[in-house]
């Protein structure tokens, strides 16, 4: 079972590849109208989300419509929490919320380590079902929050500018936040086992809220997990993208993963410097799309350049933003085949 097209292994595992190969975080499920279609038939996210042939139809589009060197499951990070007793719904127009939320150690006792073949078989049946669809053209991504991204939203119930009611925590009751993490971290290992097992080629671990942490408390309360999580996977290749934290790229370069994801604040010959050993993904500004196709070619040769085509997965530095026109999207991913191939 060879894949046809493996740019994305080899460039994770530090090996040649003819061309850099290419992908967006948040590709599946954001701009195209496709999308959108069967959104509608399935009635919500949630629903779309936990029904395999759906879901799996949805990781598909983005290699069909858009040319992408690698399919990401379409799922969300919260299904982790969900699968741990602690249900989300999604709101329109607003994003996750949890109507309970987890603050004490007689809450957390009410959670259990996540059971992926039980809990979470729905995510495993779609990965299987998107392997057939794909058959071996690209690698498939699997996924999952980083503990302390997972701890926001489950401390918090929903989105946050600060994540005070997160962060509080931290400081006020370290042992909670601790053992929750380490809650959260057993079920993610055991889920990232689990969609590896089910056929996922490569594991990306999200930590979008590394950045409201100051490095201090980022090295107690992210980083910590975010290796023992590493250490446990070693089937395939695992990229740690921890937004914001331009302040541990030194310290992100010595955990035991193949690919670290740079966001655009992130200068990236220096990053090449903090991080000499892996492979590095990223980092466009998703708002450079919103600029004419000229300008986004000009933008694309500028990063490659910095990169250099090796060692390199082209990405966007964080999301693709909902209202991207597919058609810059599409010009993004063939400029950096033009411009990177040998
Ligand atoms: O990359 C992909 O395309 C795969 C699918 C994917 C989704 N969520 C689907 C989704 C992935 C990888 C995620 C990860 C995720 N989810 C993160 C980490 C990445 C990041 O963006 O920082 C976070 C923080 C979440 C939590 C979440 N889920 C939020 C804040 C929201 C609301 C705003 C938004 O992103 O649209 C969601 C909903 C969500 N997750 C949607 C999709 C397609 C939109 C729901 C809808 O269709 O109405």
């Amino acid at each position: 079972m060879e894949l046809k097209n493996d740019l994305l292994l080899r460039a994770a595992r530090g090996e040649k590849t003819e061309r850099t190969p290419v992908w967006m975080m948040r590709q599946a499920g954001r701009i195209l109208a496709e999308y959108r279609a069967v959104r509608e038939k399935a009635g919500s996210f949630i629903q779309l989300a936990t029904t395999p042939e759906l879901a799996a139809e949805v990781t598909l589009q983005p290699v069909d419509l858009l040319g992408v060197d690698a399919a990401i499951i379409f799922s969300d990070i919260l299904v982790v929490p969900e699968a741990m007793g602690l249900p989300y719904e999604m709101v329109e127009q607003r994003g996750p919320v949890f109507p309970a939320t987890v603050h004490s150690m007689k809450d957390l006792e009410k959670l259990h380590v996540a059971e992926p073949e039980t809990d979470l078989k729905y995510v495993l049946d779609a990965i299987k079902i998107t392997k057939q669809g794909l058959e071996n053209r690209v690698p498939l991504i699997g996924f999952a929050g980083a503990p302390f991204t997972i701890f926001c939203y489950m401390t918090e119930g929903k989105g946050s500018k600060t994540f005070s009611v997160a962060k509080k925590h931290l400081y006020a009751d370290p042992e909670f936040s601790h053992a929750l993490l380490q809650k959260i971290t057993d079920s993610t290992i055991a889920y990232l086992k689990a969609q590896v097992v089910a056929g996922a080629n490569l594991v990306q671990i999200f930590d979008s809220w590394a950045g409201i942490l100051s490095p201090e408390q980022y090295r107690i309360f992210s980083l910590p997990y975010i290796k023992q999580i590493c250490d446990a996977i070693n089937e395939v290749p695992v990229t740690v993208f921890a937004k914001g934290a331009f302040f541990a790229r030194k310290e992100i370069s010595e955990l035991s993963c193949e690919v670290v994801g740079l966001d655009w604040n992130m200068d990236i010959r220096e990053s090449r410097e903090l991080i000499p050993n892996k492979t590095l993904q990223g980092n466009l500004d998703p708002c450079v799309l919103y600029a004419s196709y000229d300008q986004i070619k000009i933008e694309v040769k500028k990063m490659l350049e910095q990169f250099s085509t090796q060692r390199y997965i082209a990405n966007l530095g964080h999301g693709v933003y909902p209202d991207t026109d597919p058609d810059k999207v599409r010009c993004f991913i063939e400029s950096v085949k033009e411009y990177s191939s040998l």
